[in-house]
């Protein structure tokens, strides 16, 4: 007999964390060797800390012995919930991971989300799995890794420095300071609404709503890194650059947002940001041995910013969609 139990990050007991982690890790091993293994630092803030207006629900299935066979946890986001499902790699293919996914369909369905996603690396059996359930894919995204032990610091120095003479490029370990949170919104929301319609689509890039973002990274141990580009003139931010540093796994750092302004296009500032911050990264998180980014297939200019700094395309990862009522359906929840 197996069982689903539902368990509470904020409250279990740090044997249930050491039981998350050591199945992911075996995860891991078998599907994504050469990934950095999951550390316990701040495992409970990472899992338990969400941004407001978010939850999220986690369970593991059980064996009578009270092994773990399987975990899944559940995003709710505003619209959608996000699933992961991991099997232990000896226990796959006598149903454990369609018992999860009716856990996370279920919860999705009461809880009034319209659409479920998940995230999977290609070549790995979830590209089969949730396809079977009736997911389509929604879209593809290409892993780069620049891995820093091949890199030319001499030259990360002259990209680094090579700008238009109009612009400071600094460098803010933590995030942007409080004052210049607005400026910084700015410059995201230009962005964004080069494909909305800004007039529409209400920004999602307000001061305060990066504010908590910030906080929130923070206290899920998800340190942020931001490197960006003034205008002298105006002061206005020209571009910016994210990285974040996980106390889960130092060694490989996610590059979040880079964006450079329309008006700022052509000075050679999203290579000089991206090059100061690996530079900056370099000593502020010294086990960082690789950066990944994930880049829309179609996304030239950044794809060849990418492959000067000597990012190497990894792997492919696919989104998954389906929507939760005939899932419900599918599955006999409702
Ligand atoms: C994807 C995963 C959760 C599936 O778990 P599972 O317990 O084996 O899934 P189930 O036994 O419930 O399989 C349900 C259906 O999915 C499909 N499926 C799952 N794995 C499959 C595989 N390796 N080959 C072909 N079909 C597969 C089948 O249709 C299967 O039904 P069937 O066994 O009756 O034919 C598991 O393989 C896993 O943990 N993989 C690693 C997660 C992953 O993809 N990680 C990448 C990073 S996110």
């Amino acid at each position: 007999m197996v069982r689903v139990r539902e368990w509470e990050p904020a409250k279990a007991p740090g044997h249930d964390l050491e039981a998350w982690r050591r199945l992911y890790n075996e995860m891991l091993a078998a599907d994504l060797p050469g990934e950095p293994h999951w550390r316990a630092e701040r495992l409970r803030e990472y899992f338990a800390v969400t941004m407001p207006g978010e939850a999220r629900a986690d369970w593991f299935l059980e064996d009578d012995s009270g092994e773990v066979i399987g975990v899944a946890g559940l995003r709710l986001l505003d619209e959608i919930g996000v699933m992961e499902i991991y099997v232990h790699p000896g226990r796959r293919r006598a149903g454990a991971g369609r018992t999860l996914a009716a856990a996370c369909v279920r919860r999705a369905y009461e809880s009034g989300r319209s659409v479920l996603g998940a995230e999977v690396a290609a070549g790995t059996p979830g590209t089969l799995f949730y396809p079977s359930l009736g997911f389509r894919l929604s879209s593809v995204e290409e892993r780069n890794l620049l891995d820093l032990a091949t890199v030319d610091w001499g030259r990360m120095r002259e990209h680094a420095t090579r700008t238009g003479s109009g612009y400071t490029i600094e460098y803010f370990p933590g995030g942007p300071p409080d004052d210049l949170l607005p400026a910084y919104a700015l410059a995201k929301q230009v962005v964004q609404g080069e494909d909305d319609d800004i007039e529409l689509s209400p920004s999602s890039y307000s001061a305060g709503r990066l504010a908590d973002s910030l906080a929130v990274l923070h206290a899920r141990g998800l340190t942020p890194y931001v490197v960006c580009a003034v205008h002298n003139r105006s002061g206005a931010i020209a571009g910016l650059t994210e990285v974040v540093a996980p106390a889960q796994h130092p060694e490989r750092a996610d590059q979040y947002d880079t964006v450079v302004v329309p008006a700022h296009r052509g000075y050679g500032l999203g290579l000089a940001m991206k090059a100061r911050m690996l530079l900056e990264l370099r000593s502020a998180v010294p086990e960082l041995r690789d950066v990944q980014t994930w880049t829309a297939m179609e996304n030239e200019p950044m794809a060849r910013v990418n492959a000067e700094l000597g990012f190497q395309p990894d792997r492919q990862w696919y989104e998954y969609e389906a929507d939760v009522a005939e899932l419900a359906r599918s599955l006999r929840i409702e």
